[in-house]
């Protein structure tokens, strides 16, 4: 095998999240309902951009993206529409800096359906790679409190109550303010740069709800390319088995499904679907001839082609 051949599965948990978080993060992060794993952000920011370039996330919770960004070297704009999210991820770029974190971090409050107009329109064009997680509904993640005598307690797994906050829109609200985002994404982005999202597939009324794919077509109908879809394990890997490291969540659904008969499985990774802006010919942007992009191994749309 080609040394250099890309992997489609990412072993970003070799660490759990705790310890990945350890020290790189204030302790208060912890809050947060969602975050996504710092190592499959650095893996992303790794690969997809490089040094001094300009890296976006438009739904920037605790700023996992922005910090991971600015220990690289990167440059990094986040947004985010609760304000406490906001400042705390404020005060963990201010962490990441104290720790000798190279990159300019910053984090605006605002909505990111409207992300042109949000981020500073210098940076219009210019961002080369966007890295994000959309919000889930609140069956797959929140904080834990066991109570002695009285069970488990769940808490911060809705964000605020705010309706514009888009854990709370449901799946064809969510797909339609993804599709204004990820529009907005295809703008923001400079020709051929790369936006890398994390997705999983949900239950919900005994369906499996193929968000992933969704989010291919909202992508793809938003003005990107498909570029790879891989696999961020959110298992570790150790010699030739998993290290399982599921959240209470994901265990408790199994847990209920199973004892109705229904024989689920605990899912142990995300899709990290990989798009890219099209590639500009000569010519104005508003008169674009699009050319095509090179498809990656990974990609199943290569594969069909073949
Ligand atoms: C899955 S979390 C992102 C977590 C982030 N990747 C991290 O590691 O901290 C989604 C975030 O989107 C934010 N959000 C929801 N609706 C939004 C909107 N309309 N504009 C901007 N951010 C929004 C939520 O408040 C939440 O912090």
């Amino acid at each position: 095998m080609p040394a250099d051949l890309p992997l489609s599965v990412w072993p970003t948990a070799q660490q759990n999240a705790r310890a990945q978080r350890a020290g790189r993060y204030l302790e208060i992060s912890g809050t947060h309902p969602a975050k996504m794993l710092p190592a499959i952000a650095a893996r992303a920011i790794a690969t997809y951009s490089a040094p001094g370039d300009l890296v976006v996330d438009p739904m920037a919770g605790i700023g996992s993206t922005l910090v991971e960004a600015v220990h690289l070297g990167r440059d990094a704009i986040g947004v985010e529409y609760e304000p406490p999210w906001a400042e705390l991820a404020r005060a963990n770029l201010r962490h990441a800096a104290s720790q000798g974190a190279t990159g300019h971090g910053e984090v605006v409050c605002g909505d990111a359906r409207r992300l042109p107009a949000v981020v500073d329109p210098a940076a219009v064009g210019l961002v080369a790679l966007v890295v994000t997680s959309p919000p889930y509904g609140a069956s797959l993640h929140g904080r834990v409190t066991a109570r002695p005598g009285q069970g488990i307690a769940k808490s911060h797994n809705r964000y605020s109550t705010d309706p514009a906050n888009l854990a709370h829109v449901g799946l064809a609200g969510l797909l339609e303010a993804m599709g204004a985002i990820l529009a907005g994404c295809a703008r923001v982005l400079r020709p051929g740069g790369y936006l890398a999202m994390t997705a999983r597939p949900y239950w919900s009324a005994g369906c499996l709800v193929d968000l992933p794919g969704a989010l291919v077509r909202v992508g793809e109908a938003a003005g990107l390319v498909l570029y790879e879809r891989n696999v961020a394990l959110l298992a570790g890997l150790r010699d030739d088995h998993l290290v399982p490291r599921t959240s209470f969540f994901a265990l408790e659904q199994v847990r209920k499904a199973r004892a109705r008969g229904v024989p689920r499985q605990v899912i142990a990774h995300e899709d990290l679907l990989v798009f890219r802006a099209p590639p500009i010919s000569a010519g104005s942007a508003t008169d674009a001839t699009v050319v095509r992009l090179p498809q990656r191994v990974n990609d199943p749309s290569a594969r069909r082609a073949a």
